[in-house]
């Protein structure tokens, strides 16, 4: 042994076996399906939001003074700002995209059913924190969408009975947009949404390697190995998929470069208040309904997301046999999906 092995074996006193046991979890053939190992996407997504976002906020500077010509800095004047302005922004988008995709695998192979209920509610977790890290990011440019964008979610918070007002407060640091409320957002987007995230992903993950990932047979997976090793197979395959990804996000990042749209103006409402794509749905259900009644019912869909593997258990227990709940999925699918383009085709 080396001097130096010596050195960091006497330091870091882990056995060779317990480090072999700790990285070679079988994995699923089945897993070899990219569909089926969606979840390290969002993951490595994580990891590329982390490294651009320390940079960006390393010249971002909240403030109603501040903000849009910080933005503006980063994307004219920094080298590679508009490079890394691109992938953060990029990534944000693809990040949700893959949790949806991996999240709707995990719902159609039955993979939240016992014992991964709770493993479903971290991941409900991820998902939340997902989307209120890419509204309060979206609220950081100061433009004019990001002003009214967040003055709206403000009021939609407000009509949330009870905790409302406490809600919206906290949000905007006061009753209404002040000279803190960047500052407030820009803390809830890179402090404390990310430190969650991390606590959520350790907690799914650590769940992951408890229960092992389900098991499914297909037709075609006859092989008498049943079985892959998590190093250095699978961790090739998402190596791989890594390297495609940043292709992907870099040739975006050229082809449709984040760019800026008017800074904001508190005193004139845009004719159109439009939030990102994965907010669609929730926009075109507040425009459907009274505001609190949308509200109301929003949480509720939620709640019901959130226990579902609950649900689905008592749906089984009454009506064994039947599967009921991909009925109710697919609906589910549908109407989300009619809502985000009915959102996304009209005007107002
Ligand atoms: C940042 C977001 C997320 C990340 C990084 C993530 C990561 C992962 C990874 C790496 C796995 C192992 C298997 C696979 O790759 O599919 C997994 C499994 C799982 N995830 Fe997620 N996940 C996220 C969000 C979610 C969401 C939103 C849900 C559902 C609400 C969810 C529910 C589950 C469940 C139940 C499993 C176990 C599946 C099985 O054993 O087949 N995850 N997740």
């Amino acid at each position: 042994m080396s001097r130096r092995s010596e050195f960091f074996r006497e330091r870091i006193p882990v056995r060779d076996e317990t480090l072999r046991e700790l990285t070679n979890e079988p994995v699923p053939n089945h897993m070899k399906r990219w569909w089926f190992a969606l979840g390290g996407t969002p993951a490595y997504l994580f990891l590329v939001m982390i490294g651009t976002g320390i940079l960006l906020a390393s010249y971002y500077q909240p403030g109603p003074t501040t903000a849009y010509q910080s933005v503006r800095f980063i994307t004219e004047e920094v080298a590679f700002g508009w490079y890394i302005r691109s992938l953060h922004k990029w990534s944000a988008t693809f990040m949700v995209a893959g949790i949806i995709l991996h999240q709707l695998r995990v719902f159609f192979t039955g993979a939240y059913r016992r014992p991964r209920e709770l493993n479903w509610m971290i991941g409900m977790g991820l998902l939340l924190s997902t989307l209120i890290g890419g509204f309060t990011g979206y609220s950081l440019v100061y433009e004019q969408l990001s002003f009214w964008g967040a003055t709206v979610a403000s009021n939609v918070a407000d009509a949330i009975p009870f905790l409302g007002g406490f809600l919206k407060k906290t949000l905007l640091a006061g009753d209404s947009y002040n000279p803190h409320t960047l500052s407030r957002l820009f803390v809830i987007h890179a402090a404390l949404m990310p430190a969650c995230m991390v606590a959520l992903l350790f907690l799914h993950i650590a769940m992951v390697r408890l229960h092992g990932v389900s098991e499914l047979h297909f037709p075609d997976d006859t092989g008498a190995k049943r079985y892959f090793p998590f190093v250095p197979d699978h961790l090739f395959s998402e190596i791989i998929m890594g390297l495609v990804l940043m292709i992907v996000l870099s040739t975006l990042a050229l082809v449709l470069p984040a760019s800026m749209g008017p800074m904001a103006d508190p005193l004139t409402t845009p004719e159109v208040i439009k939030p990102e794509w994965y907010f669609y749905v929730a926009f075109r259900w507040l425009k459907l309904f009274p505001a609190t009644v949308a509200v109301l019912s929003m949480g509720c869909i939620v709640f019901l997301f959130l226990f579902w593997p609950f649900v689905d258990g008592w749906i089984r227990r009454r009506r064994p046999g039947s599967e009921l709940s991909v009925g109710i999925g697919i609906v589910a699918v549908l109407c989300i999906l009619g809502l985000t383009v009915w959102e996304a085709l009209v005007a107002h």
